[in-house]
């Protein structure tokens, strides 16, 4: 993997002498807006944002404000954004920040509007993302991964919350490439990577506490404290490490322990744990996951492209996955309302029953 600043790509640079391209970030929400603010400071950059009436009405009052995790602010004003995706047809590429669960959707949409030959960017989270899009639309499919969280504390204003750099899949798109260094430029680092399953792999690992911290209805860190959850999580990444494996994936690793001692740490009594596990606990907190803000907002959530296909490829591999399927059964239970909520010691006994 090449770093940030390696890779400020001169091809890139170059090849937007005296032109100006347009850039479509579609599905303007946390992610898309915090990227698009980025890319709204470069003058060869034409930026259109694809959302919503109501974040087009809510950027119109506010503007667009994107702070990184080393408190650099941008600002934008005003934006161009557009409710409809017919103007599509004018980018030059294609940041897709909608949800994974919102891609399906969209597809028709994309294959209607977007020129074949521009190269879109798929920035979700999960498994099985480019493979999907790429049955529906000939447009070449890059991924990148965003390791951060991003919240907005203010209308209009979306700031990182967590450090971590852009993973990016290594491409040969001039423009793709002009992005890059341009987010490298404004000191939002991005490493270029040639084996992007190992990155969302790994980024999966991590994940997969997205669904059980919806299913406790806790916040994070209080969920990090509890040992019966740490031991659900636990089995969860073991069943998910050894799909990776039985895959021949190395998962890249975004955590200063080695994905495979992640399990063990969590196993350990929650006095030793606190005192090892101080940087996975310096986390806000009243922080949740995006699945609980989801599920509280009774929206579809992403769980098939995240435990869903620890369970589809663990039937793939015939390894069992019954800590993954227990979270999905019920994460399916919360998007219908039928779920009673349960202790994690319930949840655990059900999960050792399962096995
Ligand atoms: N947020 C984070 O901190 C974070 C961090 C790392 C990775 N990610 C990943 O990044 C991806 C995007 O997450 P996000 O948090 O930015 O999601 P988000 O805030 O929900 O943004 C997506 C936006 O796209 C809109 N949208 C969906 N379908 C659309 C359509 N057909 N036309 C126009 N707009 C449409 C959504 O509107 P509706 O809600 O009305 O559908 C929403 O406003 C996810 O895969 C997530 O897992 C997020």
């Amino acid at each position: 993997m090449q770093s940030g600043q390696q890779q400020d790509n001169h091809r890139g640079q170059q090849a937007t002498a005296g032109q100006r391209y347009c850039v479509g970030v579609v599905g303007a929400g946390s992610i898309g807006c915090f990227l698009g603010a980025y890319l709204c400071q470069d003058s060869a950059l034409d930026v259109k944002f694809f959302g919503r009436e109501a974040m087009a009405l809510e950027l119109a009052a506010h503007g667009l404000r994107a702070s990184s995790y080393r408190q650099h602010h941008y600002f934008a004003q005003p934006v161009a954004f557009y409710s409809s995706l017919s103007s599509l047809i004018e980018c030059d590429l294609v940041l897709l920040t909608v949800k994974a669960n919102a891609l399906v959707p969209m597809l028709l949409e994309l294959k209607r509007y977007l020129r074949p030959e521009i190269p879109v960017v798929a920035m979700q989270n999960g498994i099985g993302i480019a493979e999907m899009l790429s049955q529906d639309i000939a447009n070449p499919i890059l991924r990148a991964i965003i390791p951060f969280n991003v919240i907005k504390p203010k209308a209009g204003h979306f700031q990182q919350a967590t450090a971590g750099n852009i993973i990016w899949q290594q491409n040969t798109h001039k423009l793709v490439n002009y992005v890059i260094a341009v987010f490298n430029r404004l000191k939002l680092s991005v490493d270029v990577c040639l084996d992007i399953t190992a990155a969302e792999y790994g980024k999966l690992l991590l994940n997969l506490n997205n669904a059980l911290n919806a299913i406790t209805d806790i916040p994070l860190k209080q969920q990090l404290l509890d040992r019966d959850s740490r031991l659900i999580l636990a089995l969860a990444m073991q069943e998910w490490l050894a799909i990776c494996a039985q895959a021949g994936v190395k998962p890249l690793r975004y955590t200063l322990l080695p994905n495979t001692l992640l399990p063990w740490l969590l196993r350990m009594p929650t006095s030793i744990f606190k005192r090892i596990a101080h940087v996975l606990l310096a986390i806000d907190p009243a922080a949740r996951s995006s699945m609980w803000d989801d599920i509280q907002a009774k929206k579809r959530t992403e769980i098939m492209f995240l435990n869903g296909a620890v369970m589809r490829l663990g039937q793939h591999y015939h390894l069992p996955t019954p800590a993954n399927s227990v979270l999905v059964d019920y994460i399916k239970q919360l998007e219908m309302g039928t779920f009673h909520s349960q202790s994690t010691q319930t949840l655990l006994k059900k999960i050792r029953q399962h096995a």
